[in-house]
């Protein structure tokens, strides 16, 4: 039984997609395989490979599918080992706003793309979202600035809009796009809100030795008042299915 969030994907995707054949399919910024365990249940058919720079993500992504036939490569979005128009179906789930070198990414996603068809785009957005789902954007946003001050790069999710300019611009068309969330609250008992501050502080101390890292401790201690006040929800996705 999958979580409500992934039907929500999957449904929509399953009656944009509904007999479209699909046999090559390329998972950018795959990490431990989440997107493509989505995609297998609308393309059951199809072969699959993923890529992503960090083996230990992938490491996992290799244990979950051992009894399926999938490929994973430590390989960057932006330099894909792969010859032109190998695939028919090019995916990134999360992963726009992890990647460098954007402009260069998107060209090599549709450089191995088979002419006229199709990317699917699945991006958290940081605009509109109710106070739970502001909440699940600061711990996301402070994640991305400890990222980045420890030489990671990792850009702050976008406004939806900023998303699609980002896709159009780089002469992606879009075909279809529509939002998903599932209200689901991550905060149900005191508990939550322990591990939640918790891993929040872990995320901090790669700090510990930086001035910094005095000045973002009571941001630990916002976080906890927001969401014992509000909880904290999943931000919402855009997806966009684009054609090159
Ligand atoms: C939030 S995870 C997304 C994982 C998965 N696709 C999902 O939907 O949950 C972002 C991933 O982007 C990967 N990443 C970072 N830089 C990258 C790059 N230059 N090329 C490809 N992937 C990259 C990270 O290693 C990480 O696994």
């Amino acid at each position: 039984m999958y979580p409500l969030r992934e039907l929500l994907i999957m449904e929509q995707l399953k009656k944009y997609f509904n007999k479209k054949s699909v046999y090559q399919i390329l998972d950018i910024a795959t990490g431990e395989g989440q997107f493509i365990k989505i995609l297998m249940d609308i393309f059951p058919d199809a072969s699959y490979t993923g890529i992503d720079p960090n083996e230990e993500s992938l490491q996992i992504a290799k244990e979950t599918f051992q009894d399926k036939n999938i490929q994973f490569f430590k390989m960057r979005a932006e330099k894909l080992d792969f010859e032109n128009e190998k695939f028919d179906l090019v995916s990134i789930s999360n992963g726009l706003h992890h990647l460098p070198h954007l402009e260069t990414s998107l060209s090599e996603m549709k450089r191995v793309l088979k002419p006229d068809d199709l990317i699917i785009i699945n991006e958290l957005v940081s605009n509109n979202l109710t106070p739970a789902q502001e909440n699940q954007k600061f711990y996301h946003h402070l994640k991305s600035y400890t990222d980045r001050l420890s030489g990671h790069f990792h850009h702050e999710t976008w406004a939806k809009q900023k998303i699609l300019d980002i896709i159009q611009q780089n002469g992606i068309q879009i075909e279809i796009s529509f939002d998903y969330f599932d209200g689901k609250n991550f905060i149900t008992e005191t508990e939550n809100i322990d591990f939640w501050v918790i891993r929040l502080k872990e995320h901090l101390e790669v700090l510990k030795d930086r001035s910094v890292y005095q000045e973002l401790l009571p941001k630990v201690k916002e976080f906890r008042r927001r969401i014992e006040k509000d909880g904290m929800e999943h931000a919402t996705n855009v997806v966009v299915v684009g054609k090159i």
